[in-house]
């Protein structure tokens, strides 16, 4: 595994530990994690689950799991509080005690629920349940910070850290918000550059497109136009440019070309893509083809950190996106 940032973010939870829930406790991936988590001190794990099936599994696996917290929610002993509160909170939709206790059954929302009444800090789920599945209680109970207007998200990709020549990125959003407005994309620019420089990235912003200042006139072009005049003018202390097209983020050659004098084209280490479908596609392209390791996706804008993982991940990547979602709460 590479380690980029993570030292740091270690060192910060050892001197502040962490409860982290997990939403799939008998997944032989979270075992894994949670028993490497449980041999530091640094983050405990609770995971969700019927007590006996978590524990079998994890002796099938031959994983150490003592001292992690389960929690089965048909016998929760704060549940009628859960289902209470739960009920308040989507009052606006019109929730009922009969409607709430089956819904809380699940793994996903309990999970999230354990988030919103201070059980645990943050929660980390998607292992097998789906991106919209783990999101969509989070949007529902946790929602957005004050002063944000969307939940968005990005990923934080590394490449080089074993051999010292090592390069991080950030990318947003590949994972929630499926046509963004030119003002999501102003927010989705500010938060992914907040989340880059936890990792040690000092932003340049390029707002992508299939075109260069002005190369090719269609809508979509135009929205990423006026995202990038109002991102400029929202943050006027990081250097952000665009319309432009990925050649000419990342060449210095085509950058300086397209655009001369740019602070930002032919540098850029922040990418903010026009929609999910060209977010999703470019950043599976550099962890597929570019050698890079893909954290995420980092939820942005919720008022506790819950974080997804992919289906495909590997215990491995659940341990480290737990510490990047615990440090991040
Ligand atoms: C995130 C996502 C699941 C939300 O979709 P949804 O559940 O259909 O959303 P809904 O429109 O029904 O909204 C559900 C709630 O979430 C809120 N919400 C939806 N999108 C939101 C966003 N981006 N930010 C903040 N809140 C949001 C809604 O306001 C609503 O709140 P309410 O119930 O309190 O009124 C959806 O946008 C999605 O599927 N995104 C792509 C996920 C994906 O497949 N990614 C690729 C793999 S990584």
């Amino acid at each position: 595994m590479s380690a980029y940032g993570f030292g740091g973010m270690i060192k910060k939870l050892k001197e502040n530990p962490k409860t982290i829930v997990f939403t799939e406790g008998t997944d032989a991936r979270i075992l894994e994690a949670a028993s490497r988590l449980l041999a530091s001190n640094f983050l405990t794990p609770i995971l969700i689950g019927d007590e006996d099936e978590i524990i079998d599994a994890a002796e099938n696996e031959g994983y150490n799991i003592r001292g992690a917290q389960i929690i089965n929610p048909l016998k929760y002993d704060r549940f009628e509080e859960m289902v209470d509160l739960f009920c308040e909170l989507r009052k606006s939709k019109g929730m009922t005690p009969e409607k709430a206790r089956p819904i809380l059954s699940q793994a996903n929302y309990f999970g999230t629920m354990l988030v919103k009444m201070g059980v645990a800090d943050c929660l980390l789920g998607g292992a097998t349940y789906s991106t919209a599945d783990t999101v969509r209680p989070a949007l529902q109970i946790i929602k957005t910070k004050p002063g944000n207007s969307i939940v968005s998200s990005c990923f934080i990709l590394v490449r080089g850290a074993a051999t010292g020549g090592r390069e991080v990125i950030a990318m947003g959003d590949c994972a929630i918000n499926i046509n963004p407005s030119e003002d999501d994309l102003v927010e989705i620019a500010g938060e992914t550059a907040e989340c880059a420089k936890v990792f040690g990235i000092d932003p340049k912003v390029a707002f992508l497109s299939f075109s260069t200042a002005g190369s090719a006139k269609d809508p979509s072009v135009t929205k990423v136009q006026n995202a990038t005049k109002k991102a400029q003018a929202k943050y006027p202390d990081l250097p952000i440019d665009g319309e432009m097209q990925f050649d000419a983020a990342v060449a210095p050659n085509v950058g300086q070309q397209k655009k001369p004098g740019s602070k930002v084209a032919g540098y850029a280490n922040t990418f903010i893509f026009p929609d999910i479908n060209a977010g999703n596609i470019g950043y599976k392209i550099a962890q597929r083809m570019g050698n890079f390791e893909a954290y995420g996706p980092i939820l942005l804008g919720l008022n506790a950190q819950i974080n997804d993982l992919s289906r495909g991940c590997n215990a491995i990547e659940v341990y480290s996106m737990a510490i990047i979602t615990a440090a991040l709460s």
